[in-house]
């Protein structure tokens, strides 16, 4: 949620913070502002409602020079979005200027005491207090800004990332950061600063990923100080090497980053399995778990926290384990884990589920599971990110950067890698016989071709979607493997299309939902040929005995559910545990069109953001 940027260095800021803001809208676009200081030392500051473009038209023709600056692009919290909520937000006498990824928990309290210090607000926002404290500080202590920081940052409670600049230094940038990411690039005699490694790659790819409680002082022709907001102490510098290509950012010849992702499929998963599957399909290594055997032949009990899409992952995740491992396995949103005082020891297994890796309440639940003294294993996308970095172990699901905002590579790598999370476990136990082991690894070693064989039902899915463009209800049912399949069938018709969907487990629609169905309301079963699709034809039959239509995904050659569903799409057969790979792209390729039909910005949905990192 909201994304910040920032350059110090030879070339002229604006163009380079312009383009960060376009690879960082992802994580918002309420709103976009820059500041930057020029040669003379003078501050200007842009912003406008909306979207970057905007940004850019309101500062054309505008004095944009000057070789530092910062910017943001915004994700509303505090205060509606409209150009005076917009970043940075400015000190009272106009000299200092303030980006913030984060929110200020006790700034109203802070507030309070600055109105009486004589400071009036302009905007409703958090941050407008954090930049008012630190000019408060400065002026009246008499400090520098780095003290003035330091100190502000001592009073704030909350998460933040933050860059700080000041009118008449046009030679300094100051950065920090507590529970929202922020990496700094470091090129030859110049430095970029954002939430994410995107707007510095093609740059440089030369990384420092700031830890928190850190703050960093970048200055011109001087090497990069870091240091512990905890002890004022000079911290390490660990400077990383970055893996990600400018053509990874891009959309390379798809009208959407989402139908690219969709399409990209094959490949992610192929990357996703590298090197994990060996001896013939006959066992599979996860080096994160290889290492700590101990952790998970003693096991008492796995413990799953996710958002969103995540978590209808970790279901997939609980049936997988709680088959292959026989561990009783627990499923929990991680906003409702962190605030539920869970019951944990040392031989309780917590694996986090975050495609980001910077999700707020997955981090917070998961420093609250290792406080507690449980084991933490991270299953994460983005490298680097602020989860893996506080879990004990973990696997990455190497899917290449997501940038449409509604999840679909990502899910389909965090089922693959739970399927060999599972199997690697099972295995260390002796709780999975080898056949399976062979059978599941082999048909994950065939995935990308399947998953081929399933994107040839685009054409058939756009032409079918014209159908359902206009309903304003659908429901989603699935059992078994496919019940947290049509959850993320419904999520993704929801954030994109903005019609209610409703997922469910299909037998439970006759407890309730099934009072919904009539002729305007279509339903999609999730029914592959598996040990429950005997059960799942009498809910096809309650749904189109009532007047509803139906739309089924069945495995190949099922002539049966033809006669019965209104539309059937043919998907290859493959063991059931891997039926939700299967199934959810044919739902991705639905929502798309239908969100596409109804002229929504699919990679941007209204609202959302990708990577949640406020409460
Ligand atoms: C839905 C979607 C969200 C995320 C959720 C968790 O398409 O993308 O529901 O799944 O915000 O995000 P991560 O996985 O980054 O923790």
């Amino acid at each position: 949620m909201c994304g910040i940027v920032g350059y110090l260095g030879s070339r002229q800021a604006y163009d380079i913070l312009i383009q960060g803001l376009h690879r960082l809208e992802y994580r918002g676009y309420d709103s976009a502002g820059a500041a930057l200081v020029n040669a003379e030392g003078s501050l200007n500051v842009y912003k406008a409602k909306g979207k970057v473009s905007n940004l850019e038209q309101s500062a054309a023709g505008k004095d944009t020079t000057g070789t530092l600056g910062i910017a943001h692009t915004r994700w509303a919290t505090h205060g509606e979005p409209n150009d005076v909520n917009a970043h940075p937000q400015i000190s009272q006498t106009h000299s200092i200027a303030l980006v913030h990824n984060g929110t200020i928990e006790n700034y109203n309290v802070l507030k309070k005491a600055l109105i009486q210090h004589g400071y009036t607000f302009e905007s409703e926002t958090d941050t407008e207090v954090l930049v008012q404290l630190i000019e408060y500080i400065k002026l009246t202590g008499g400090c520098s800004l780095l003290d003035a920081i330091i100190e502000a940052l001592h009073q704030v409670e909350g998460a933040y990332a933050i860059a700080v600049v000041e009118e008449n230094d046009p030679d300094t940038m100051i950065v920090a950061r507590k529970s929202s990411p922020l990496v700094i690039g470091v090129g030859d005699d110049e430095t970029f600063i954002a939430s994410d490694a995107t707007p510095i790659v093609g740059f440089t790819d030369r990384v420092v990923y700031l830890r928190d409680n850190e703050i960093a002082v970048i200055k011109r022709n001087e090497p990069l100080r870091i240091i512990s907001l905890e002890n004022n102490k000079p911290s390490k510098i660990d400077i990383q090497t970055l893996k990600l290509s400018v053509a990874q950012l891009e959309k390379g010849g798809y009208d959407t980053f989402m139908l690219k992702e969709i399409f990209e499929q094959p490949a992610t998963l192929r990357d996703c399995i590298r090197g994990r599957i060996v001896d013939d399909c006959n066992r599979i290594v996860l080096s994160g778990v290889e290492i700590h055997r101990d952790r998970f032949l003693n096991a008492r009990r796995i413990v799953l926290v996710a958002c969103g899409t995540s978590w209808h992952a970790a279901l997939i995740g609980k049936r997988l384990i709680q088959e292959m491992c026989r561990i009783p396995v627990e499923v929990e949103y991680a906003s409702e884990f962190r605030y539920g005082n869970p019951v944990l020891d040392k031989q309780d297994i917590v694996i986090s589920i975050s495609q980001s890796g910077e999700t707020a309440d997955t981090l917070a639940a998961i420093q609250l599971a290792r406080e507690k003294g449980a084991f933490v294993y991270g299953i994460c996308n983005v490298v680097g990110a602020s989860i893996p970095r506080n879990t004990d172990s973990g696997t990455y699901i190497h899917v290449g950067p997501e940038i449409g905002v509604a999840s679909t590579k990502a899910f389909t790598g965090q089922v693959t890698v739970l399927t060999l999370l599972a199997l690697s476990i099972g295995q260390l136990r002796g709780t999975v016989v080898p056949e399976t082991v062979h059978e599941i690894a082999s048909a994950l070693m065939e995935m990308p071709k399947t998953i081929e064989k399933v994107l040839k039902l685009d054409g058939e899915i756009q032409k079918l979607s014209r159908t359902f463009t206009y309903a304003h209800n659908f429901l989603y049912l699935g059992r078994g493997y496919n019940y947290p399949t049509a959850l993320e069938g419904a999520l993704k018709l929801k954030e994109i299309s903005y019609i209610h969907a409703e997922g469910y487990p299909a037998a439970e629609m006759k407890h309730g939902p099934i009072a919904l169905i009539d002729h305007e309301m279509p339903s999609v079963i999730i029914a592959p040929s598996d040990s429950l699709y005997d059960k799942i034809i009498n809910n096809v039959q309650q749904v189109k005995s009532r007047g509803g239509s139906v739309i089924a995904i069945v495995s190949k050659g099922n002539r049966a559910m033809a006669e019965m569903a209104d539309y059937t799409l043919e998907i290859p057969d493959v063991p059931e545990c891997l039926t939700p790979i299967v199934a959810s792209i044919p739902l991705q390729l639905l929502a798309y069109y239908i969100a596409i039909n109804k002229g929504k910005n699919v990679d941007q949905p209204r609202n959302l953001a990708k990577s949640v990192t406020v409460e």
